[in-house]
């Protein structure tokens, strides 16, 4: 049975799918973290809980120990194996072989161009009203246009996708889950469309991204329809909220800043270090779940073949061993090993194209609204799971 816990090992229910008030997760990962490396959290069905940065660490980069066959710590056996997300090595590198040259940072480079004009005309859309609901307004659309762009989809179908990927994370709060169940059969049934049309008809596998995973081969064999649409899937549940989430804190940092605020209009090279410190101090990624693959004793814990792993990104990135004054958001920090974009295998595919999407965002804001702040009297809360800002209401002087 999973869930067996060691003796003296300590007991914590938390959960990190919760609302909370802003930053709120962030102070409660911290006093676990300083309370003991790992925990038994007793929240439905139970796992464990790593929440130091060499534990998180090593664990990523212990696949055969800590296996992707789960990624949720609610669901050990999930019903979809998806590619690459639930693959280990060495089948998992097979498929990353046929991604990885599309998200290097020198084909991250060229899309930059891109990346600035779509930016900058969501901005001027918005720059004359003086206020908006970053999270609402902006953070969603930039991404996924980007998105879109860079795999040779319409950009008229944006506001399909806004609506999809909207309902899929924001719908986890509802008791009914059929939206979200929906949602996600609209995606797969989108490109599904693709798949068949790609078929029928190849476009230049340079500028289309279905067009090339077709003309894709893994173990010397094309991929499967199923194979590419799974992709597809992953892609767009990977890449857009997750970078709309992660630029809510980094706005949120500079709103609730200005000193941070000035210091990087004035000096644009501290861009990059901004980028990664809210990566570190306000990863969205409450963990990554893993499945022990054998009877292990990890570090005196004992854990059981099935029993699931919390991973503690946001937390391992706060840890004060490894980070001076780790709870502050310093722009002359330089590179860190933080674990944003995580290490091991399963690093993130668009953690090139999240960086340079980020940058993009504050030089062009900064451009256009270099004076902004939180809208008096807002009470912001924290969405959990991924962690976000659920709204981010700013104002400027238009
Ligand atoms: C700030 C934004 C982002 C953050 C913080 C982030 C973080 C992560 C993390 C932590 C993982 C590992 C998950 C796990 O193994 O359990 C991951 C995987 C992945 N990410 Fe990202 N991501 C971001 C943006 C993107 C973008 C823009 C894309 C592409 C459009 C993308 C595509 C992927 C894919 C395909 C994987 C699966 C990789 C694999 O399993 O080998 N991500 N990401």
């Amino acid at each position: 049975m999973p869930g067996s816990k060691a003796p003296g090992c300590p007991v914590v229910t938390y959960d990190h799918t919760a609302l909370r008030p802003i930053m709120g997760h962030f102070a409660e990962l911290d006093d676990l973290r300083a309370g003991s490396p790992v925990w038994w959290n007793e929240l439905e069905p139970g796992f464990w809980m790593f929440t130091t940065h060499d534990l998180v660490q090593e664990a990523l980069q212990t696949p055969a120990i800590f296996s992707s066959e789960s990624q949720s710590v609610f669901h050990p056996d999930p019903p979809q194996r998806f590619i690459p997300t639930h693959l280990d090595p060495p089948a998992h590198g097979m498929y990353r072989r046929v991604l990885n040259p599309l998200f290097t940072p020198r084909a991250v480079e060229k899309l930059r161009p891109m990346a600035s004009d779509v930016c900058a005309r969501l901005i001027g859309e918005i720059a004359p009203r003086g206020h908006c609901d970053f999270m609402a307004a902006f953070g969603l659309e930039y991404p996924t246009e980007v998105f879109l762009r860079m795999v040779g989809l319409p950009v008229a179908d944006a506001p399909s996708f806004l609506k999809w990927v909207e309902t899929f994370f924001v719908g986890h709060y509802g008791t009914d889950k059929q939206p979200i169940i929906d949602a996600a059969a609209s995606i797969k049934n989108y490109f599904a469309d693709v798949v068949a049309d790609r078929r029928q008809h190849p476009r230049e596998p340079n500028t289309d991204f279905v067009t090339y995973l077709l003309q894709s081969t893994v173990d010397d064999r094309p991929l499967s329809d199923e194979e590419v649409l799974d992709i597809c899937f992953v892609l767009v549940l990977a890449g857009l909220d997750t970078t709309k989430s992660q630029m809510g804190y980094l706005m949120y940092q500079l709103a609730t800043h200005p000193e941070d605020r000035r210091r990087l209009v004035a000096h644009r090279e501290l861009i990059p270090n901004a980028v990664e410190e809210s990566l570190r101090a306000s990863s969205i990624i409450a963990g990554v779940g893993r499945k022990v693959a054998a009877d292990t004793d990890f570090h005196g814990c004992p854990l059981k073949m099935g029993d699931m792993v919390l991973l503690s990104v946001a937390a391992a990135n706060r840890d004060p061993n490894v980070f001076d004054r780790p709870g502050a958001f310093l722009l002359e920090r330089g590179p860190t090993r933080h674990l944003g974009f995580i290490v091991g295998p399963h690093r993130c595919l668009g953690a090139h194209l999240a960086r340079a999407e980020m940058a993009v965002l504050l030089e062009e804001w900064h451009r256009r609204i270099p004076d902004y702040r939180l809208a008096d009297g807002t009470d912001m809360l924290e969405r959990g799971g991924g962690f976000a800002p659920l709204t981010l209401p700013l104002v400027w002087d238009a």
